[in-house]
């Protein structure tokens, strides 16, 4: 008899973290390697949030368990940032808090799925999200919505991917991989499909909210469309926007069922996220927000580097994102193409593979995301490696024949 539990069969552990792992290891062997993979601002987190947690462990408010989802001060902090941001009203019974919006989406699958519950995911998709649902006993249900679509989900496709088994329609906004947003025109023509559907309900990753360009105005669902408020799980976290991937901390807001179910389920596995994080994040969520535009013109600045000269690689296409800080270049021009070694692509994980052999930068395949041949490249980088991983990028591509 098999230690490993039979379901374990069908999950996959996640691209982006393979990636950068074999790019450490190359680094580590002594090859000179930028990596474009990783999913997190290469800003630290601002001053003024590490001192509200140091200062929360000097005064003994950070060493012993609080509220399994959360402390009331920081439900509060997520209750006025959805009324302020986004027009929302949550009471502090309607929010929930984990150690990383990760696991408030795990969460969520855990305290929904039957055995063959649907959730219609659009592809590309953040990695999670699939094996997510598998491993709750759900099944995934992949629309793939390509380039000329702007990677995004028409109501037409989801009017189509709807069935009786459908639970959830997972939305993220802005993508990860795409960078891809939908605007409230967008989001008002998918909630028009979801009125028509009313077992359907909504799970919007918002964790890119805050990293949006050109004037791009951000909206999420239950903003939209109000009736669609009651059956709606609006998920964000301080990972991003806040440069604190590593405190774990994110937060929902949703129906107080659901709400109390995710908090048996955390209650049951992780109990509270670390207290002196949630006090970083009260003071993230409720402190100055000034350093975020300023971020955002860097990333700007950065967006529109990497996307001039990736379309400048043969054979690469690179659409402008609206937000996040990633791009999705096609490499469809590039299979079929030898590398001066003798290797021919055949597929994206082949043109990553070499590249990063090669050229030594390491990003990571599209097929891992749902829709190839592409990849995701991060710009959440400085600008000299950025610079210097694209013209890597160009002579790859410029040495194909
Ligand atoms: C779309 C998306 N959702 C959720 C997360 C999880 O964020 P956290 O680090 O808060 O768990 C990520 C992180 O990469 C993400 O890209």
């Amino acid at each position: 008899m098999s230690l490993l539990a039979d379901y374990l069969a069908n999950i996959k552990p996640s691209a982006t973290v393979g990636i950068s792992d074999k790019a450490r290891a190359l680094k580590a062997a002594g090859r000179d390697i930028i990596s474009l993979s990783q999913g997190e601002p290469d800003f630290d987190t601002p001053e003024h949030i590490k001192e509200a947690a140091i200062r929360a462990i000097r005064e003994g408010r950070a060493s012993k368990y609080t509220a399994v989802d959360g402390l009331a001060e920081l439900k509060q902090a997520v209750a006025a940032k959805f009324k302020r941001e986004n027009g929302l009203d949550y009471k502090t019974s309607q929010i929930t808090v984990s150690a990383g919006g990760k696991q408030v989406l795990y969460n969520a699958f855990m305290a929904t799925l039957n055995p063959g519950d649907e959730v219609i995911i659009p592809a590309p998709y953040w990695v999670s999200y699939p094996d997510m649902v598998l491993l709750a006993g759900g099944k995934p249900v992949e629309v793939v919505c390509g380039m000329d679509k702007g990677f995004k989900i028409t109501p037409e496709a989801l009017e189509r991917a709807i069935t009786a088994k459908t639970k959830w329609f997972l939305l993220n906004s802005p993508s990860n991989p795409t960078g891809a947003a939908y605007t409230r025109a967008e989001l008002r023509a998918l909630a028009d499909v979801l009125l028509r559907h009313p077992h359907v309900h909504v799970m919007t990753d918002d964790m890119y909210e805050h990293l949006i360009y050109d004037s791009f105005v951000f909206t999420t669902p239950a903003q939209v469309e109000p009736a669609l408020y009651p059956r709606t799980l609006t998920v964000n976290g301080v990972s991003k926007a806040y440069c604190m991937t590593g405190w774990r901390i994110g937060y929902a807001g949703g129906p107080e069922p659901l709400i109390k179910a995710m908090a048996m389920i955390q209650s049951q596995s992780t109990t509270n996220p670390a207290a002196a994080s949630q006090w970083a994040a009260v003071e993230a969520l409720n402190g100055p927000q000034d350093f975020i535009p300023k971020h955002n013109k860097i990333f700007q600045e950065r967006r529109d580097l990497v996307v001039s000269m990736l379309n400048q690689a043969n054979g690469i296409k690179c659409p402008t994102p609206e937000g996040a800080f990633y791009v999705y270049p096609s490499c469809a021009g590039t299979m079929g193409k030898t590398t001066p070694t003798g290797k021919t692509l055949a597929s994206d994980e082949d043109f990553v593979t070499e590249l990063l052999e090669q050229e030594g930068v390491a990003v990571v395949h599209g097929s891992a995301f749902g829709l190839g041949p592409a990849f995701r490249i991060s710009y959440a980088t400085k600008n000299e490696d950025l610079e210097e991983a694209c013209r890597r990028i160009q002579r790859f591509c410029g040495n194909l024949k």
